[in-house]
């Protein structure tokens, strides 16, 4: 029986099933994911109650699963899912009770509520994030996407003149920093900066996308504080939202995003409510999007 999509919008966002991801995926079945998420980008799989391994396997058909967020950052803190492949999205300390308003892992999951594509200030970028909802709150902590496509499609002449030929410098902490986390130096170095055009090509729908999110620290060519307020408006005009998908967690619902395309941030929830989600992210070939500038940082 092949896969079933129903889109949620017309060319963004789409229901997939008539699939059980537990069971090793078929090439034919392979190909028509790849496919869907080319066209729509984000892809809705309900009722899909993945153990951790199912869900690796399942990020394994699509590429190298990426480690470097746990080895560099997550697991010096604490590793409650005992893998390096499997992201701990949760408010949850190593015991699995729900953690305090300050403890690390509730204050991460603060730092993901500005708009995001994940890993894009790796040198070496996410493809896929596949995120299984365990446990979801009853109010609010839906994750929102937007269209860097349709982003790039409704910006006026004179903006995408602007823009054409600016490259960002992408950082890790720039939002963590904004929040005052007090990380160490150390973990502020994990990650150094990279550069990425503004405005890309994706592969997969041919369409040219709006390259920029929250990680974005400076726009190479202008004052820095005249790079950052056009980082905020770029930003702004890519949340703009008829450009939207708000995503309200079922537990079991599996949400895979192609984070060339689309950023997304998760919306705010009581912390004393036990939220987990597990995440799974493949390694994005950092030409995938054309060719990749020179990474030195002066
Ligand atoms: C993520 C993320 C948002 C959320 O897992 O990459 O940004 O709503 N999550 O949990
Ligand atoms: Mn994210």
């Amino acid at each position: 029986m092949p896969i079933e999509l129903s889109p949620v919008t017309s060319d963004f966002t789409c229901r997939v099933t008539g699939i059980d991801l537990r069971q090793p995926l078929s090439a034919a079945d392979k190909e028509a994911i790849v496919a869907a998420s080319d066209a729509y980008a984000v892809l809705v799989f309900p009722e899909q109650h993945l153990s951790k391994e199912d869900l690796v396997a399942f990020g394994h058909a699509f590429g190298e699963v990426d480690t470097t967020l746990q080895k560099k950052l997550m697991h010096r803190i604490q590793n409650r899912l005992g893998t390096e492949e499997v992201t701990d999205i949760s408010n949850l300390d190593a015991e699995g009770n729900v953690a305090g308003p300050d403890h690390w892992q509730t204050i991460t999951t603060v730092g993901n509520r500005f708009w995001h594509s994940d890993g894009s200030y790796k040198h070496t970028p996410i493809r896929y994030s596949i995120l299984n909802a365990v446990r979801v709150v009853e109010h609010g902590g839906e994750t929102q996407y937007a269209d860097l496509r349709a982003a790039w499609d409704a910006l006026d002449e004179a903006t995408r003149n602007l823009v054409a030929d600016k490259v960002g410098i992408f950082w890790s902490h720039n939002t963590r920093d904004q929040l005052k986390i007090a990380d160490s130096e150390e973990e502020r170095a994990a990650f150094p900066k990279t550069r990425w055009p503004l405005v890309r090509t994706h592969a997969g729908s041919g369409r040219k996308v709006l390259w920029c999110d929250s990680k974005v620290c400076a726009i190479e060519g202008m004052s820095v504080p005249e790079g950052r307020a056009l980082a905020h408006e770029l930003i702004e005009h890519i949340g703009q939202r008829e450009r939207v998908y708000s995503h309200k967690w079922q537990t079991g619902d599996l949400v895979m995003y192609d984070n060339r395309a689309t950023v997304h941030r998760g919306r705010r929830f009581d912390h004393s409510q036990h939220r987990e989600m597990r995440r799974v992210e493949t390694v994005d070939d950092s030409q995938s999007l054309g060719p990749a500038p020179d990474q030195n940082i002066v």
